[in-house]
């Protein structure tokens, strides 16, 4: 009997997004799990959360993030880059490797591990980085305690990871099989466009024309024709051109596919003469009828992953001449309002955005005990008012670059509690508590800290 258990918090009341679909129900936790889902009338808890008028979801994972630490932690560092995280409703992040050093040696990635213990304010994995150098080293390497697969650039983006040739994306492919999370812009035809393009009066306005879809079409086919020939699967990131969608649908038993809410959002040029190079970021932002397709995309089933590539650059970085300027925007604390407000607007559903946020980084990256509210998952929420109107503003950033590319903007939709294992990291936009993130652990290798 439910009634005669002994819980340490009760979600009451909220309407919960549950995998057989969105229901009013309750929610037990022990231990930091899920004990278990239904009514408990009269059941004892050390605490009880009233959730009425609220939606609770699966804690909201964002598996693109970049905080900068070790190595630019003026722009960001792993403290201040989840809690952003968790004040914007994100229980889960996975990092990137294009940090100073690289993450591309077992003693970069058990450094970034010590650095997180203690500061991280939620659940956290790394990409480690793969290059034609430690290539052969990968498929015990991408098995070390944190690591959530193995991230390579086709195109050079901050940072001096790259893999740019089709020798140096096969040396990563041949080895190892987690997956393999690829940034695909072709790093030739992006060379040989820059020049041409960019000429003498560079405008950021150019920046989509020179990063082009041709480029992205190009790194996408070449990538896909290399995972075929070794058999090996792949995670497209950020895709932004209707035309890499067409590859990509011909091939989803190997490729899986990220979008990314920026370029759900923004489109060209518009964002380029209202934000300048606040916009620019890689892969670009691209036209109206490109973001009509990564909507049609995103309703069609053909992403599987919705994340943000929070990018965080100084305003006195951003603010440099076009092409000085990095690429690059902040995005972890308002991927959620942002998300939400969208599908107040009827452009994708509450469970859609839940399946992209939470289901997507599940599967593909095979994470153990996260991503979906069931029995005996890490009690992880994303408790959202879908009433609430907010106007996202710089002066409530907590990434250490202090801004965003949505300030003033109004949006229906908020959250209002993160929880994680149970411990209430956000309130009402207050933070609470210390810092309560830990490894993630994954099922292919159950490797993690010790629990
Ligand atoms: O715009 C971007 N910024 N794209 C990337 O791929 C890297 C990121 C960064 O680290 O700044």
């Amino acid at each position: 009997m439910p009634g005669k258990t002994n819980f340490d918090l009760i979600l009451k009341n909220g309407t919960v997004v549950l995998p057989q679909g969105t229901m009013a129900a309750d929610i037990a936790v022990r231990d930091g799990r899920i004990a278990d889902i239904g009514r408990f009338s009269g059941a004892a808890a050390a605490s009880v959360a009233d959730c009425a008028g609220l939606h609770i979801l699966p804690g909201i994972i964002d598996t693109q993030v970049h905080f900068r630490e070790p190595g630019a932690e003026h722009k960001e560092d792993l403290a201040t880059g989840t809690l952003a995280a968790a004040a914007g409703g994100v229980t889960c992040i996975f990092e990137m490797p294009n940090t100073n050093p690289l993450t591309t040696t077992p003693e970069a990635m058990a450094d970034k591990m010590k650095r997180a213990a203690g500061r991280a304010w939620v659940d956290y994995a790394f990409y480690f980085g793969g290059t034609h150098e430690n290539a052969r080293h990968l498929a015990e390497w991408e098995n070390l305690p944190g690591v959530c697969g193995v991230k390579i650039f086709m195109g050079a983006s901050t940072g001096a990871l790259l893999s740019a040739t089709d020798e140096e994306v096969e040396a990563v492919l041949k080895n190892g099989r987690r997956v393999v999370a690829v940034h695909a812009e072709d790093e030739m035809i992006m060379n040989e466009n820059r020049e041409k393009i960019l000429g003498t009066h560079p405008h950021v306005r150019q920046h989509h024309v020179w990063r082009s879809v041709e480029s992205s079409v190009s790194a996408v086919s070449r990538l896909i024709r290399l995972a075929r020939r070794h058999g090996r699967r792949v995670h497209v990131l950020h895709v932004t051109a209707a035309e890499e969608l067409e590859v990509l649908a011909a091939h989803r038993d190997i490729a899986s596919v990220e979008v990314l809410a920026n370029h759900l959002t923004l489109s060209a040029p518009e964002c380029y003469e209202r934000l300048g190079t606040r916009a620019q970021q890689n892969p670009p932002v691209r036209e109206k009828h490109h973001q009509e397709a990564l909507w049609r995309a995103v309703n069609n089933g053909l992403i599987d992953v919705l994340a943000t590539d929070h990018a965080p650059h100084l305003l006195s970085e951003k603010d440099k001449p076009y092409p000085q300027s990095p690429s690059g925007m902040p995005g972890v604390q308002t991927f959620v309002p942002l998300m939400l407000n969208h599908v107040n607007q009827g452009r994708l559903t509450l469970e859609r955005f839940v399946d992209m946020a939470c289901g997507g980084p599940l599967r593909i990256h095979q994470i153990a005990g996260k991503g979906r509210i069931a029995r005996g998952y890490d009690a992880d929420f994303t408790v959202v008012d879908m009433k609430a109107m907010r106007t996202i503003a710089n002066a409530e950033q907590k990434s250490r670059c202090g801004w965003t590319p949505y300030d003033g903007m109004k949006v229906q939709g908020w959250p209002v509690m993160t929880i994680i294992r149970g411990q209430t990291v956000m309130r009402e936009g207050e933070i609470a508590g210390a810092p309560q993130g830990r490894p993630v652990f994954f099922r292919e290798t159950l490797a993690g800290a010790a629990a």
